[in-house]
């Protein structure tokens, strides 16, 4: 299968990602099935899609049309015949290995054994899920970053038997879609998850030990180390900072920083209350009263007004 030749797209998964991830193949031009085991999920799909594009409508990233259009182009069934004459699926079911294995064991026989297939996992062994895929060669990982239609990295992960005509393939359909891919091997959390949590470990010790509040480290996320990183990676940070500075800097912080390798005590009792954030109405921060809302909305109009900055600039 080559990159140009797709037309017919499976994602399976309704979810916050899935149903995203459909308006991107979809704003591509392609046909897209959104594939759900239950109705509901779709329905909850179609609202999120709605409320996405008119976001894009309202700042001026899409047309009205072509918003219809795109939508038009989405599909969602919850019947399976849809795989049969796939040219790509891509898995964005829940984050369990046991769960994603059955639906790759269940689905790879199903499909062309042309179809390439991924996973949105957001950092299970790709060679583990790949032990599950009949003909595994043609199966890689391709993880999305939330809300993954504003957002433009997507990672590229070879497990132990993905092909790199796959891998290839996978990386050359992101740069169709007009995304920014980059290619990892198959380490625990990809490349930005471990950056990702890398920071929130050391933000919950900062915030555990009293040193700072939430709102504080928060700030100098956003308004500091945040913005910095929206233009440049760590590398080319230290690099325009200075290499004797950072050096001297690691030279007494790094022994310092947390390591711990166990979940910290403010995230465990907030999961294990069901103080799940945005979702459930409180995390560490509380989103009742139409507060939930809000800060999705408030964040996909700072990710679309920095990323037009941004890819302009690319230009
Ligand atoms: N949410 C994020 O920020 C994010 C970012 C990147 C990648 N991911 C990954 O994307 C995937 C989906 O995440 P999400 O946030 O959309 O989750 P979600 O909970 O919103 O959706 C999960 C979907 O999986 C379906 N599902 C659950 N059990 C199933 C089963 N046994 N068989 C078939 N379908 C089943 C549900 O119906 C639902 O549609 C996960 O692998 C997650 O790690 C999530």
């Amino acid at each position: 299968m080559k990159v140009a030749e797709v037309s017919n797209v499976v994602v399976a998964g309704a979810g916050t990602m899935g149903a995203s991830l459909a308006q991107i193949f979809a704003q591509c031009g392609l046909r897209v099935t959104l594939w759900n085991r239950s109705r509901q999920g779709l329905d909850r799909a179609r609202a999120l899609i709605e409320n996405n594009q008119a976001a894009l409508v309202s700042a001026g990233r899409v047309s009205e049309t072509g918003s219809q259009e795109l939508i038009g182009r989405i599909t969602a069934q919850t019947n399976e015949s849809c795989f049969s004459d796939a040219d790509f699926v891509i898995e964005s079911i829940t984050e369990n290995l046991e769960v994603k294995q059955a639906f790759f064991r269940h689905i790879s026989p199903v499909v062309r054994e042309d179809c390439v297939l991924a996973t949105n996992t957001s950092g299970l062994s790709i060679s583990a899920l790949g032990t599950s895929v009949y003909k595994p060669g043609r199966f890689a990982g391709m993880h999305w970053i939330n809300p993954p239609h504003l957002i433009p990295l997507v990672e590229v992960v070879s497990g132990g038997e993905t092909s790199e005509e796959t891998s290839g393939f996978v990386y050359d359909l992101g740069l169709r879609l007009g995304k920014k891919p980059i290619r990892v091997k198959d380490i625990p959390g990809f490349v930005l998850n471990r950056l990702q949590f890398a920071v929130f470990r050391e933000a919950l010790s900062i915030v555990e030990s009293g040193a700072a509040g939430l709102e504080d480290v928060d700030g100098a996320m956003k308004y500091g180390l945040g913005l910095r990183y929206a233009c440049l990676g760590p590398f080319e940070s230290v690099d325009l900072g200075g290499i004797d500075v950072f050096y001297k800097i690691a030279s007494y912080l790094f022994g310092n920083l947390e390591n711990r390798g166990d979940v910290p005590d403010m995230l465990k009792s907030l999961y294990e209350s069901g103080s799940w954030g945005v979702k459930s109405g409180c995390g560490f921060y509380d989103y009742t009263g139409g507060k939930a809302e809000k800060a999705v909305k408030n964040r996909d109009s700072k990710i679309i007004k920095i990323t037009d900055a941004l890819l302009e600039d690319e230009k």
